[in-house]
């Protein structure tokens, strides 16, 4: 079902009926594979072609949303893993209804750094929750929005861990869980690549940053018809 063509969406937006138009991609990878860098770059190529694109984020993209991110990434609250999952979901519910979903009824191309694949991967994956739990609440939450494209950003955790100490930016909660955490979350995109392989584009994150966004234009041309 490509999005290209407009897709269906289920559970409570199905109810209204409402069909999307836009084009929806995400990208996703580990903290530190350089995905806003990326967004950023993609955004700025398909304005110059004279597309609408609307760049956002999770957690946050809407008030409640980034009111949650500011609780959940707080290293200073202590959170059990299912009502990290819960926030994270709820994050993610408000941030669809009040601004993807208009978007892509408007037929805009959104950007969205980190959606339902990240929840599989640190929730899932990496916190140990069951991944048929997890994709249902989150199946719940978004209503069954899936992402036309979404790219992975795969990278060496160790350098991912000195690209995210040379920005030195403050480390979040889920920035400290313990060794090994990031790696398993790795493992964890590299297998939802496998498992749906037309809806992903796996990209090495160790190469150029403008060689990787030529990259990701290309699929976007080839696979999606987006005319640059
Ligand atoms: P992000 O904003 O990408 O971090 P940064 O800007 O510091 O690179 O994401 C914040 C953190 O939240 C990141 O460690 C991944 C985590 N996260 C989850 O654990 N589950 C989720 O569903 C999402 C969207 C993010």
């Amino acid at each position: 079902m490509s999005l290209v063509g407009g897709i269906r969406l289920m559970g409570a937006y199905g109810e209204k009926g409402c069909v999307v138009t836009g084009l929806f991609v995400v990208f996703e990878g580990a903290d530190g594979t350089g995905k806003s860098t990326q967004v950023a770059a993609v955004a700025d190529a398909l304005r110059h072609s004279g597309k609408e694109v609307v760049v956002t984020r999770e957690p946050g993209g809407s008030d409640v949303a980034e009111t949650l991110r500011a609780l959940v990434l707080d290293p200073a609250t202590q959170i059990d893993d299912m009502t990290e999952t819960l926030i994270f979901a709820a994050a993610r519910a408000d941030h669809v209804a009040k601004t993807i979903v208009p978007a892509l009824d408007s037929g805009k191309v959104v950007l969205s750094d980190r959606f339902v694949g990240s929840s599989i991967a640190y929730q899932s994956a990496g916190r140990g929750l069951s991944e048929d739990a997890v994709a249902e609440i989150n199946h719940y939450a978004t209503g069954g929005l899936n992402p036309d494209l979404t790219v992975v950003l795969d990278l060496d955790p160790a350098v991912a861990g000195v690209r995210r100490d040379d920005r030195g930016d403050m480390i979040d909660r889920m920035e400290a869980a313990p060794d090994g955490f990031q790696e398993t979350v790795r493992g964890s995109f590299l297998a939802q690549v496998q498992a749906a392989p037309d809806r992903h584009l796996l990209v090495p994150a160790a190469q150029a940053p403008e060689t990787i966004t030529s990259q990701i234009l290309t699929h976007l041309e080839t696979t999606y018809g987006v005319k640059l």
